[in-house]
């Protein structure tokens, strides 16, 4: 799970998958990373940590860290929140087969549609919760696929 921070939406979906696998025993591994250094180390966005709380997801033990081309041998799948963190994925991919694992990660739902999870950063609570409901949906998808 990619974004740009990885302090809002990518550490989201990494606990809603976490918490998902765990009460399901998928058999699945995930991790989050954000395309930026911004956040190196610290802990999620605390208005990301107060929604998720809400939901009983606890994301206070995740650290941001950056995506590094060693991702694409570790993860069969790279999910990207925005098209942005697409185009900044794929420049750091050197060949077909890592590009083909990158995708948007609402496409995991809505094939081909291409649709952003947008960015609540710079915006309020509101947005924090909108990006819940878009993210725990999506994840549904993919755990359950
Ligand atoms: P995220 O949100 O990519 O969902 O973690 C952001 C977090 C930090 C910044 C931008 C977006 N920032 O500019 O510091």
């Amino acid at each position: 799970m990619v974004c740009l921070g990885n302090i809002c939406r990518s550490p989201l979906a990494e606990g809603i998958m976490l918490k998902l696998i765990k009460e399901n025993n998928l058999n699945l591994r995930v991790d989050s990373a954000g395309t930026s250094n911004y956040h190196e180390d610290e802990a999620p966005d605390a208005r990301t940590i107060a929604n998720a709380a809400k939901h009983h997801i606890d994301l206070k033990p995740l650290r941001a860290r950056q995506f590094k081309t060693s991702d694409f041998d570790k993860f069969d799948k790279i999910y990207v929140m925005d098209k942005s963190n697409l185009s900044n994925v794929l420049a750091l991919a050197c060949h077909e087969a890592h590009k083909a694992k990158v995708d948007l990660l609402l496409n995991a739902s809505h094939p081909h549609q291409n649709l952003e999870v947008p960015d609540p950063y710079f915006g309020g609570e509101q947005g924090f919760e909108e990006v819940f409901q878009l993210v725990y949906k999506v994840c549904q998808h993919i755990a359950f696929a």
